[in-house]
């Protein structure tokens, strides 16, 4: 969703810093992006463009303060005027805005009734106005901020510039704000990857928080409005591993690094692990949470537990936990999955769990992110950047620690890393030979529909790798459990129509063929996953037994068939269309 970019400093070049920030932050999905840069005059120029930004050139300005925007509409559609940066009527006030000011219409109607001029739709606008006002009978700014903040609404960031001061003053609500310190000053994003050419340096701002900065000057003031010592943190990965390098996708090279997250994991997760599984034990009853991909994961990790911790662990879509944490205690464990730690209704969930006392252990993929400040305890995912905004690796990394999880709470943690290191192999025996799955794919790309089958722990896997496909590629795509057939999903098998399935050898095995068997009757044409060959496939990959990790391997299989997919049908797979990487408005 929206992404933010400031710097204040001394380099005169923040117009090309800037622009970069915001194609570094494009990831997060966007429809609109503008840049504003206060001159050496005192003015500021403002430049605003509906659509991506593609080829453009930073503005030819010198400056050393500047404030940058992608926008992903919400109030207003997508133009030039409702891009932001946003002013008031004066021009002494310019902002960049993510989140959504939930009493905006009160507010403009009142402010309009005083007078105040709207150049766009958007609510971000309105908060421009509003800081004008409060401006007419105070030149404070630290107090007009603070009256700012108690007046809007909502889950808000705003980065405001005051050119007359050369000052910029942030509000934290909501939305991500990450603040690096640099040698040559102060960089602001909504996303830490962005700011890592520039510093490893950084402090994210909590809820509550707010910020003001000068060229030489950072001051935190907390909650209350009082003055903080910020605490930096270092982030623990360099700004290459943010790039596509040779790549020409994030999507393939992110796959690709599958192979390298899982072995750090495999070598080095075992302490992160005993911790969870301590966590477990001790608590009355867990739940696994996610959104999307996560979810899935949180799915799979009640099938693994189940499987091989013979523990229940309950899962929830994170929207969907706030209705369910009634009989939530103190005794409880919420295990919130996410790559980014900033996804809305993941947060909104664990707050629901933390009015109930509930402990939270987060496993997440981005250090000092929401849910990893809001957590009592931590994993960190170490997969590195994850940019396109289809998941991948931060999808098999999480499902590697649930299934190591599971093993090290039934005692047999080396079988699992043996397991583990099978499909490590399995994956990289698939990413040297992608041009097989490339070929099948070509066989499917004028599909209308594909459908993914398994049966036990191959079920979420069948979620997961419809999911990889539809949002890549849009074609429709759907997992099923196998079971499901003859309850009403055979009604939509087609002749021709392509039928996914994973077919491991452990207990699902014959039920599984059994329903390879009733897709061929009604014409659907068969992709088997497993370790041998049978006649009810049409078409055979070769997954090795990797015991209960086989999902692995089925998913990257997936992974590849939803990007190759969309490459034969001409889309871009790193930003689908009306996707963001970075869920943050409910
Ligand atoms: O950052 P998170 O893991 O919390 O994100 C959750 C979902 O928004 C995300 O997995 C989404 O479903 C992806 N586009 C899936 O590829």
């Amino acid at each position: 969703m929206c992404g933010i970019f400031g710097y204040i400093g001394t380099k005169q070049d923040a117009s090309t810093s800037i622009l970069e920030g915001l194609k570094s932050l494009e990831y997060r999905g966007y429809d609109s992006w503008g840049i504003a840069l206060q001159k050496s005059d005192g003015t500021v120029h403002i430049t605003k463009h509906p659509g991506k930004i593609g080829d453009a050139k930073a503005p030819d300005i010198q400056s050393s303060i500047g404030i940058g925007h992608t926008r992903w509409a919400t109030h207003g559609a997508i133009s030039r005027e409702n891009a932001h940066p946003h002013t008031d009527c004066t021009g002494d006030v310019v902002l960049v805005h993510n989140g959504i000011v939930e009493n905006f219409d009160k507010l403009k109607t009142e402010l309009e009734a005083k007078g105040h001029t709207f150049k766009s739709e958007t609510d971000s606008e309105v908060i421009a106005h509003l800081i004008e006002e409060f401006l007419t009978s105070s030149q404070d700014l630290g107090n007009v901020m603070k009256q700012t903040k108690q007046a809007i609404d909502g889950m808000n960031a705003v980065i405001v510039l005051f050119p007359k001061h050369q000052t910029f003053y942030i509000i934290k609500n909501g939305s991500p704000i990450v603040i690096g310190k640099a040698s040559d000053g102060y960089y602001i994003a909504s996303g830490a990857s962005a700011i890592l050419p520039h510093t490893k340096e950084v402090y994210f701002l909590e809820d509550g928080e707010s910020a003001k900065l000068t060229t030489d000057a950072l001051t935190i003031f907390d909650k209350q409005g009082q003055e903080k010592q910020p605490t930096f943190i270092s982030l623990p990965y360099d700004a290459q591993m943010a790039t596509k390098g040779d790549y020409e996708y994030f999507m393939l090279k992110e796959i690709e690094e599958q192979p390298t997250v899982l072995q750090t994991i495999s070598k080095s997760g075992y302490e992160d692990i005993q911790k969870a599984a301590t966590l477990i034990k001790n608590a009355h009853e867990t739940y696994l949470i996610g959104c999307g991909t996560a979810s899935y994961a949180a799915l799979a990790g009640t099938y693994l537990f189940s499987k091989i911790a013979k523990r229940h662990i309950n899962h929830s879509i994170g929207s969907e936990f706030s209705y369910l944490v009634d009989f939530l205690t103190d005794k409880s464990l919420i295990i919130p999955l996410s790559q980014s730690g900033e996804t809305i209704d993941t947060i909104s969930a664990v707050d629901s769990a933390k009015q109930k006392n509930a402990q939270i252990l987060a496993i997440t993929n981005s250090i000092g992110s929401t849910l990893y400040r809001k957590a009592d305890t931590n994993i960190l995912l170490n997969a590195g950047p994850e940019k396109a905004v289809a998941s991948t690796k931060a999808y098999t990394a999480k499902i590697a620690y649930l299934y190591l999880l599971a093993h090290e709470m039934n005692g047999s943690y080396d079988k699992g890393i043996d397991h583990l290191d099978t499909a490590i192999k399995a994956i990289s025996t698939l990413i040297d030979n992608q041009n097989d799955i490339e070929q099948i794919v070509h066989g499917m790309k004028d599909s209308t529909s594909i459908f993914v089958l398994g049966r036990g722990l191959s079920y979420p896997a069948a979620l997961e790798s419809a999911l990889k496909i539809k949002e890549v590629s849009y074609v429709h795509a759907e997992g099923f459990a196998a079971g499901e057939l003859k309850h009403g999903v055979l009604a939509l098998v087609a002749k021709g129509t392509p039928i996914i399935l994973f077919n491991p050898h452990d207990e699902t095995y014959e039920d599984t063929i059994s329903a390879a068997y009733e897709v061929r009757a009604r014409g659907g044409y068969v992709i088997g996953l497993s370790d041998t060959n049978h006649e009810a496939y049409d078409e055979f990959i070769h997954i090795p037994d990797c015991g209960d990790c086989t999902v692995i391997p089925n998913v990257v299989v997936a992974q590849l068939m939803g990007y190759y997919l969309a490459l034969a049908k001409g889309f871009d797979p790193d930003k689908p269309r009306n996707l963001a990487k970075s869920v943050v408005v409910k």
